[in-house]
């Protein structure tokens, strides 16, 4: 139906707006996307500029998640398409329209997508994430680790999720590469490592 595309395209038009670019040019910071691991996302605003910038890029790359998805939710959108809803905005964020389609990871803005969806599935995917970042110390494995958890999560607290909660899946590990690589190189940065790594 209409409403469906119209919220598809208005959650893509969502996720498309770069928190982390926009933040870190208000804080006269580096353009996230030159700097650090070059990836526009909380993690490397974190690095390149610390942590309240870093938050108000994570409470932003969130809600892009969560407001189109909980829009879709009181318009009665069906599970499978308020799923799809949150693929959306996860690929606007991955590929903003309005940022040359340089954009990030789509951790964040996957974890506030699942928050209308379930706040028991979303909460435990988000404290996953942060309780890994706390074992780890590093925000990429967690996220990896997070995420390839999460369709099995899924399919036992929200089973109507579990395909388009595995899409995200598999497109957040894809644009892990490059951290997968220097995972496995020892050459990933902590989040509490202050060196300014440049790609
Ligand atoms: O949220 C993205 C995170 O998983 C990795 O970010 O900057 O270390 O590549 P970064």
């Amino acid at each position: 139906t209409p409403l469906i595309g119209i919220m598809l395209l208005g959650a893509y038009l969502c996720g498309s707006i770069s928190s982390a670019v926009l933040v870190s040019q208000l804080f006269g910071l580096p353009d996230p996307r030159k700097h650090g691991s070059g990836n526009p996302g909380a993690t490397n605003v974190l690095r390149l500029g610390g942590k309240l910038p870093a938050s108000l890029v994570l409470v932003f790359d969130l809600l892009k998640g969560t407001i189109p998805v909980w829009g879709s939710y009181f318009l009665n959108i069906e599970p499978f398409y308020l799923g799809l809803v949150a693929v959306s905005a996860c690929i606007g964020h991955i590929f903003p329209i309005f940022f040359g389609f340089e954009g990030g990871k789509a951790v964040a803005t996957a974890f506030g997508a699942m928050l209308p969806i379930g706040l028991d599935l979303g909460g435990l995917l988000f404290a996953s994430w942060i309780l890994l970042i706390g074992i780890t110390g590093y925000s990429s494995l967690a996220a990896i680790i997070t995420v390839s958890l999460a369709p099995l999560f899924t399919w036992f607290i929200k089973p109507l999720y579990t395909v388009p909660v595995s899409m995200l899946s598999i497109l957040i590990i894809l644009r892990h590469h490059e951290n997968i690589v220097r995972l496995w190189r020892g050459k990933e940065s902590k989040v509490w490592d202050k060196t300014k790594r440049i790609r």
